[in-house]
């Protein structure tokens, strides 16, 4: 196990070190703060942090969430003592160099034969320049992406001014590439949205369908791997590994988001966005007569939106890449076994009598609700469950999360419920940790025990 206690000194002396060579130094010598005062607002940081959810836990099964690694965490202290900004070459060149090395890797993962990219403060503003880019490169169209995508679709689009259509999911929750089809017929749509890995349940959008019909119709498209990205690297079809064709085709497309922050390993405020061809580039230039001005070389705030960002991110990821490297012996371990204790899990529910899959899961979220008639039904007790779990002693607490669903997509999945609500909450866990792996017949146990 690596331990923090040990390395992070070394983040201080290796900054202290480098330092000392430019004359006598430390951090804000003259903004002196008292050391009784420091210790006791520290007590009381430390204290109000308590209110958390305990996100590294095994037992925490709920939202995308867990601490990043400790060599993410090394990698980004050790950065932030000197605080980088990745905007311009001036402010970071060690970073941006770094990032420009962890950006190629990302696309070699996805199979892109060529890349301009870089990194960003999330998926949503990852996901916002690849909509820029896709209004830019076809003004005046619309941009289609499935009913179940993540909400930041609709909404970027309505920041940019650009018409959002959302294309029906079918019973797996991925996109009807026929009712693609038929929106695409109309001449309207510029750029379609593919999703590998839908927030809610892990669907794969079928990307080689997506890809064919829509370069049929002269439309560019856009991959949103936000949350499902990583899992290339285990995408061949084995046991626990997961579909090999959506993964396959990511090279065919113009646009990829991928967040780090999710199964990356990384702290909160490292998304990336890649775009096959270096030429959209020229979406993004701009005069600044403040920067750019130490070298010709590209400088990443060249190719951005985000003016500032966090040299320390691109170092957390690239010392995390050195150690866990994009293949499927390094980080592709980590999602072998996420998926399978999200398989695990899934054949319990299927054997329960208590609660039932809502569907099969594609990735390593799990979606499941405790076996009633009615819609009503489903949703208080689905609630009632998640409440219990999560009120039980802390040495034994579980947490989860709910998803919305309606009547007619629980129908579509061969649940037939009494329709008393148009809506229900169902439980929802991402097996994001190995650590939550090993222990779903655990969970699934006390789980069952609390909703019978
Ligand atoms: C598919 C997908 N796209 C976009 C986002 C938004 O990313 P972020 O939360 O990093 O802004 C998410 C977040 O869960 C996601 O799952």
């Amino acid at each position: 196990m690596t331990d923090l206690r040990a390395w992070l000194p070394r983040s201080v002396d290796a900054v202290d070190a480098w330092m000392a060579r430019f004359g006598a130094y430390s951090a804000h010598p003259s903004v002196e703060v008292d050391d009784a005062r420091l210790e006791e607002a520290f007590t009381l940081l430390a204290d109000r942090l308590r209110d958390n959810y305990p996100f590294g836990h095994p037992r925490y099964v709920g939202q995308m969430l867990k601490p990043p690694h400790p060599a993410a965490v090394l990698g980004y202290v050790t950065a932030m003592l000197i605080n980088p900004n990745n905007h311009a070459l001036d402010g970071g060149p060690a970073t941006a160099a770094m990032e420009k090395e962890v950006v190629a890797g990302l696309a070699g993962m996805f199979g892109m034969p060529q890349h301009l990219g870089h990194l960003t403060s999330s998926g949503t503003i990852a996901n916002l320049e690849a909509l820029w880019v896709a209004r830019e490169s076809h003004p005046g169209k619309a941009i289609a992406y499935s009913a179940d995508a993540h909400y930041t679709h609709a909404r970027m689009c309505a920041v940019l001014g650009v018409e959002g259509v959302a294309i029906p999911a079918d019973a797996a929750g991925r996109m009807e590439v026929d009712a693609l089809v038929d929106v695409l017929d109309s001449g309207r749509v510029g750029t379609v949205v593919a999703t590998l890995g839908t927030t809610g349940l892990g669907a794969l959008d079928p990307l080689p369908q997506v890809l064919e019909v829509a370069r049929a119709h002269g439309a560019r498209v856009h991959v949103d791997a936000a949350y499902g990205g990583f899992f290339a690297l285990i995408a061949d079809g084995s046991a626990d590994g997961v579909d090999r064709g959506p993964f396959a085709a990511t090279g065919g497309a113009d646009s990829i988001v991928v967040d780090p922050h999710k199964h990356g390993l990384q702290p909160y405020g490292c998304g990336a966005v890649l775009f096959a061809d270096p030429s959209v580039g020229r979406f993004y230039v701009h005069d600044s007569p403040y920067t750019y001005f130490s070298s010709d070389e590209l400088h990443l705030g060249e190719i951005s939106l985000e003016c500032s960002r966090a040299g320390a991110a691109a170092a957390g990821l690239w010392l995390t890449l050195e150690v866990l490297p994009l293949t499927d012996a390094g980080l592709g371990q980590v999602l072998r076994a996420n998926r399978r204790g999200a398989l695990a899990w899934h054949a319990l529910l299927e054997g329960s009598d208590v609660l039932a899959p809502y569907q099969q899961s594609e990735l390593d979220i799990v979606t499941y609700f405790p076996r009633r008639q009615s819609m009503a039904d489903i949703d208080a007790s689905s609630h009632a469950l998640f409440t219990a779990a999560a009120s039980l002693p802390e040495e034994e607490r579980i947490d989860l999360a709910t998803y919305v669903v309606s009547a007619d997509a629980m129908r579509r999945r061969g649940h037939e419920v009494v329709e008393d609500a148009e809506r229900a909450r169902i439980l929802r866990s991402t097996v994001m940790k190995p650590e939550s792996a090993e222990i779903v017949g655990g969970i699934h146990a006390t789980l069952e025990t609390l909703a019978s």
